[in-house]
């Protein structure tokens, strides 16, 4: 799927065209007559111009197809709506066989550029379905779009790469996050982190058990010691910038099926922990979209994988090890593995040279229970960082929402044998797992954690994506390396 900008003039001949509606029902100034003709027609149907509502008419003649989604109150359009609108336009594609569409996009009110990248991200965002392994290809299929065209008046070239690149990546992440431990192992993980390196122009570089050892991640390795598969210290390499050390390290939690290990979880929905590499799926996927947009910035990106499971080897609750920072941790629970492989990663990141680290990671169901689906859990520090990683994220499009970190949730971790325990009771549990994940932070590195625990899957639909894996968080990554560039 190519997108380019262009004017409504040269939208003309595309099969669909996809024509937002807002309540005062006036169609888009630069639509031409003919199609106007029928976006005034169907704006006199009820529930035209309800938000999300899509109306079709299939037109045999010059006109095509013309797709009228509803697009609610002008005064509170924003790029969210934006991309919804572009989104639910394709997505009524999904049983046709356009070729070409055209999205009328307004700027008006929130500036071209804007609402060009959004209706991009929307597009990619429609053009993913869960059905992967259905057998009837009609079960699976997406429309053969070839080009989109977004119908904007002003300079969007750079919005529509950002858009594509941003919207491509998140339907990365949400792909590997949707496929089952047997067809997304470490080592398959790694071979996706090794074609999107090739694709972007990033390096890559997987370390095996062996390295892991050399370099003393005895943390991370605890977790793979119950596993056949071989664990994968996945780590890409972006300079974009030139120069020593990076201005951003992202780590992602990399479980490419979490059991709990000895501390096995109980069978219901335990098949969602297929996704337990979210994570590492949204770090691979966002610098693959930084590799091609090009920022000035370096940035590192560091995916710690491996299965959690209970074979003979596998660590039993109490056992202590070491991890790379030097300090020791005891497992009361395997199933609290996710802070197990990222304080390794996190140690990685700052030796490499990481002045700023995000990890993102699926890490605890409190913090579904704190916040419900809508919002990740943002934690770090200092808090100015924190706040800026807020900002950015939110006007990238990611939910995410503040929580408390102090010094008492630290001293809650300690442990009675080693330096710090896994697990510390249920009460506060996201905080207390973000409070071990900070334990690997040295003086002067800046760190943000985005607990994705809760918003990685949607058991519903929703405007931009159908129930399934969501790929939260690799936006914001993307802004916050676009942020730091020089
Ligand atoms: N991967 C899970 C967290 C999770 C739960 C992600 C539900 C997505 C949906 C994580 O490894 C885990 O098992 N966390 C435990 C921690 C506890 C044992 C301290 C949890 O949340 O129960
Ligand atoms: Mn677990
Ligand atoms: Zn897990």
């Amino acid at each position: 799927m190519k997108f380019r900008a262009v004017k409504a003039a040269d939208a003309a001949t595309a099969d669909v065209s996809i024509v937002p509606l807002f309540d005062d029902k006036q169609a888009p100034k630069t639509l031409p007559r003919g199609k106007r003709a029928i976006v005034d027609r169907l704006a006199a149907e009820r529930g035209a111009a309800t938000l999300y509502n899509v109306l079709t008419h299939v037109g045999g003649d010059r006109e095509g197809r013309v797709v009228v989604v509803g697009a609610g109150k002008r005064a509170e359009y924003d790029a969210e709506r934006a991309r919804n609108i572009a989104s639910a336009g394709i997505k009524s594609l999904w049983k046709t066989d356009a070729k070409t569409a055209a999205i009328f996009v307004d700027g008006t009110t929130i500036g071209a550029a804007r609402a060009a990248q959004a209706a991009v991200e929307g597009a990619h965002f429609a053009m993913f379905r869960p059905e992967a392994h259905r057998s009837k290809p009609e079960e699976r299929r997406l429309p053969p779009l070839g080009t989109v065209s977004v119908v904007v008046d002003g300079n969007v070239r750079d919005a529509i790469r950002r858009g594509d690149a941003v919207g491509e990546a998140v339907n990365l992440a949400r792909r590997m996050a949707n496929e089952p431990a047997n067809k997304m192992t470490p080592t398959i993980v790694a071979q996706e982190a090794r074609a999107v390196a090739k694709a972007a122009g990033v390096d890559v570089e997987v370390l095996d058990r062996k390295k892991c050892e050399s370099l003393g991640m005895g943390s991370y390795l605890s977790v793979a010691q119950g596993s056949h598969q071989p664990p994968q210290f996945i780590v890409l390499r972006y300079k974009g910038r030139g120069g020593k050390g990076y201005d951003l390290g992202l780590v992602g939690k990399g479980i490419t099926f979490d059991s709990g290990g000895i501390s096995i979880k109980p069978a219901e929905g335990m098949h969602h922990m297929k996704a337990d590499m979210t994570g590492a799926a949204s770090v691979i996927a966002a610098i693959g979209a930084i590799g091609k947009l090009k920022p000035k910035v370096n940035v590192i990106a560091i995916a710690p994988c491996t299965e959690n499971l209970p074979g003979g080897g596998a660590t039993k609750p109490g056992d202590v090890f070491t991890s790379m920072s030097g300090k020791t941790v005891e497992v009361i629970n395997t199933d609290a593995e996710g802070r197990l492989v990222l304080v390794d990663g996190i140690t990685y990141a700052q030796r490499e040279g990481a002045t700023r680290v995000v990890d993102v990671a699926t890490l605890t169901g409190a913090i579904a229970v704190a916040l419900g689906n809508h919002f990740s859990g943002l934690f770090g520090k200092p808090a100015t960082f924190v706040e800026e990683v807020r900002r950015t994220g939110a006007d990238a499009g990611d939910r995410l929402w503040p929580m408390p970190l102090t010094d008492e949730y630290r001293t809650e971790i300690k442990s009675e044998i080693a330096d710090i325990t896994n697990s510390a009771g249920r009460e506060g549990g996201a905080i207390k797992a973000a409070a071990f994940l900070d334990a690997a932070v040295e003086d002067g590195t800046e760190w943000a954690h985005l607990d994705i625990a809760s918003t990685y899957w949607s058991d519903r639909d929703r405007s931009y994506s159908p129930k399934g894996p969501q790929g939260p968080s690799v936006r914001t990554l993307v802004a916050l390396a676009e942020r730091y560039a020089r």
